[in-house]
């Protein structure tokens, strides 16, 4: 995409809907489609909402039902958070279960709550700050990779970077020094399997599943030797439930271990890709980024309330995942009957909400398809329906980890963006894979330069 220079805001939309109320269902796109489970369902998504708007309904042939796909922001409100209760996540955590077992991402229910309730601690701000040194040190690691790069041959693979990266700090974050014994053990770190895999499918879930064998091998290394660590793992052990006092199994913990391995790893990578690449293509905003950073200069060991104080910076990172949210789609299906824009949704409807189609809605956004860190501009924002932005969904089940993957990408932007200059040579759109993250679906090599 090439650079293009920010249009004027247009005036505040309306956000308004009118109330219909219909036995009839949602209009339907006419070619069915096997929604989720296909390279093609971002672009049919698009398609049919450009098509058919804010409610309609896919036929997908393998499972014998029509797939509802909501992208009103009230919509969104309602199933994720007004009635939350009369639904489960369906199908798309179907498809994820084989990789991360009954950890808190896929499991519902009163085993859910539970859970939820016992790690919730460990993802406050107070104690993800006290991840800082780990993530100053992998950075670090970065900056000598990059400026070795910028002095050889001046060309960088940042998807390949930035995953490394957040590969490592979850991994140190969850495992502490544990995690170096391991790979000395083994003589390789195992989890880097997890950068190999280049495509999401059965056969990548079945080898990261291997894994949970080192997983177990670090809680028992761990239960056997557990005074005075500080790492998510161990906070994971001595997590408590406040009604009954019990703890996790080990087998539970090998679960949310896993899935924190996943959800806290290529969401995270993912997110600095796209944003290294909308730098790299939008140089104004890129200048505006490292103004803002040379001002504040190193933040050595930055507290969250530094980091979150760099208005434009923050700006910019809303605003590349809008365009690219990793979690491009949440799939939810309905235990009772609902109401869904005035239409009855039936006991057991898949109910689909795209973060992708939300952060373009026309009616919502003033540029939907431009790339201008504008739109978090404080009045824009609070002109704006709330539900309109749900990178990291919302209601009871929204990402845990939101504070923590804010606070990486937020502390690396200050430590990278003062040191290095991004070009993309090739300046063309890449094309996008939309499986369970929505990332690229090649590496991204870009120039790259010290400043
Ligand atoms: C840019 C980074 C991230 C994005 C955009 C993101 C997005 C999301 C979204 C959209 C969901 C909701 C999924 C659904 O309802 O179907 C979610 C759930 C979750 N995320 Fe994240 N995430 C990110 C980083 C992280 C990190 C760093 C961790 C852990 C360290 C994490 C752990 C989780 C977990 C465990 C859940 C399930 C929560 C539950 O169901 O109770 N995420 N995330």
């Amino acid at each position: 995409m090439p650079w293009v220079p920010c249009d004027p805001p247009l005036p505040p939309v309306n956000t308004g809907r009118p109330k219909i109320t219909s036995a009839t269902a949602p209009p339907s796109a006419l070619q069915p489609h096997e929604l989720g489970s296909t390279d093609e369902s971002i672009v049919v998504l698009r398609r049919t909402f450009d098509e058919l708007g804010d409610l309609f309904r896919i036929h997908v042939p393998s499972r014998g039902t029509s797939t509802w796909v909501a992208s009103h922001p009230d919509d969104v409100k309602h199933v994720l958070v007004t009635n939350h209760r009369n639904y489960t996540k369906g199908v798309g955590i179907d498809r994820v279960r084989l990789l991360l077992g009954r950890g808190i991402m896929t499991s519902e229910g009163e085993f859910w709550r539970r859970q939820r309730r016992m790690m919730q601690p460990a993802f406050h701000r107070r104690v993800i700050e006290r991840y800082a040194s780990i993530v100053r040190e992998e950075n670090e690691s970065l900056g000598a990779e990059w400026s070795a790069a910028a002095h050889g041959t001046g060309s960088v693979n940042v998807t390949l970077s930035v995953s490394r990266l957040a590969l490592r700090i979850i991994l140190r974050a969850l495992f502490d020094d544990d995690l170096r014994q391991l790979v000395t053990d083994l003589d390789h770190n195992p989890f880097v399997a997890i950068l190999q895999g280049a495509r999401r499918d059965t056969r990548f879930a079945y080898e990261f599943r291997q894994l949970a064998r080192e997983v177990k091998a670090l809680v028992a290394i761990r239960r056997a030797r557990p005074q005075g660590r500080f790492d998510l793992l161990q906070l994971l052990l001595d997590a408590r439930d406040a009604d009954t006092g019990e703890t996790m199994s080990d087998a539970e913990v090998v679960d949310e271990v896993m899935t924190l391995v996943v959800a806290g790893h290529e969401t995270t990578a993912s997110t600095l890709n796209w944003t290294w690449w909308l730098l790299a293509t939008h140089p104004a905003v890129a200048m505006r980024l490292a103004e803002e950073q040379y001002a504040v200069g190193d933040l050595g060991l930055a507290s969250y309330a530094d980091l979150i104080r760099l208005p434009y910076t923050r700006q910019v990172v809303d605003e590349s995942m809008r365009l690219y949210p990793p979690g491009w789609l949440l799939t939810r299906r309905s235990i009772g009957p609902d109401t869904l824009g005035g239409h009855a949704v039936p006991p057991g409807t898949d109910v689909f909400i795209s973060p992708y189609l939300v952060h373009r809605h026309p009616q919502h956004w003033s540029l939907p398809e431009t790339f201008d860190p504008g739109h978090f501009d404080p009045a824009q924002v609070e002109a704006r329906h709330a539900f309109a932005y749900i990178p990291f969904a919302a209601g009871p089940r929204h990402c845990i980890g939101q504070n923590f993957s804010l606070y990486e990408i937020l502390l690396h932007c200050n430590l990278a963006v003062r040191r290095f200059q991004l070009t993309d040579p090739q300046p063309v759109q890449p094309a996008l894979e939309a499986r369970i993250n929505l990332r690229t679906a090649g590496d991204v090599h870009m120039r790259i330069e010290q400043r």
